[in-house]
């Protein structure tokens, strides 16, 4: 540890890069964490030491996972969350402001869904779920999230977006919306879900607290012309 002068001459406290490289004592909410991306993110935040709560639909898959990292040493709890009901995403924050007593440093927006179909076959319940899940829901979260993130004092937003929402993908036009609506982080096609969520942890640690309402594009250097997806 070294000791800090400031521009006033004053000592500051000493700072720590293992302090600034850990989530040690932070508490997340990640949706979608059974699967894909979702877990990865999970289990990267575990990694750097938070305490994360997750949900998803599916109670079974989500008990093993549960299980799983219980196994590892990863502080995980989660709840059965249809992300698309609003009463559900209500009792999802009542649940996590019990766990965490009222306050939430990490929001990880990452749950979401689609179907491949073209524009003129998708019919009012597409719209409705897959707009439910990918936009209000995120939307709603952060309104429901605000009083906890706020009382953390040092709390971070993290949405997960895709490259759909800057390219014209016709098959997916619901989707590429959805994404479009948000701020935009687009991912490669085809990536291993580590290669994203080690960004994500990266956003949220105390290292990156300058790094701040910016759009990270993380796709291998797909949008930039560099990667021709096979
Ligand atoms: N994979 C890619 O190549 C790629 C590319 C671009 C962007 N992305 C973005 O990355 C994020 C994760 O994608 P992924 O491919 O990892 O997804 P995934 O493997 O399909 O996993 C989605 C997760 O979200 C949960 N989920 C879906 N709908 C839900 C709902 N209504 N309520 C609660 N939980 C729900 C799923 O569990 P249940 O189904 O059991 O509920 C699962 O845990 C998404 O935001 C996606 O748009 C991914």
């Amino acid at each position: 540890m070294s000791t800090t002068i400031n521009m006033a001459g004053q000592e500051e406290p000493p700072t720590s890069r293992d302090a600034r490289w850990s989530l040690k004592g932070m508490t997340a909410l990640v949706t979608g964490g059974t699967r894909g991306i979702g877990y990865a993110t999970v289990e990267e935040l575990a990694g750097f030491g938070a305490a994360i709560h997750t949900c998803s639909r599916n109670q079974k898959e989500l008990n093993e996972r549960l299980q799983e990292w219980e196994g590892k040493g990863y502080k995980v709890s989660g709840s059965v969350c249809d992300l698309t009901s609003r009463e559900q995403r209500v009792e999802l924050m009542r649940t996590v402001s019990s766990a965490f007593h009222g306050k939430l440093d990490l929001l990880i927006n990452n749950a979401a869904s689609t179907l491949v179909k073209s524009a003129t076959q998708h019919t009012l319940e597409d719209y409705s779920s897959i707009m439910g899940t990918n936009f209000e829901s995120p939307y709603h979260l952060c309104q429901l999230a605000h009083p906890l993130l706020k009382a953390s004092g040092r709390a971070s937003i993290v949405f997960i977006s895709s490259v759909a929402g800057s390219m014209a993908l016709p098959a997916v036009s619901i989707y590429a919306a959805s994404k479009e609506l948000m701020v935009r982080t687009p991912l490669r096609p085809i990536a291993e879900p580590s290669e994203i969520s080690s960004v994500v942890a990266f956003l949220c640690l105390p290292a990156a607290s300058y790094v701040t309402g910016q759009v990270i594009v993380v796709d291998a250097g797909y949008t930039a012309g560099g990667f021709k997806h096979p």
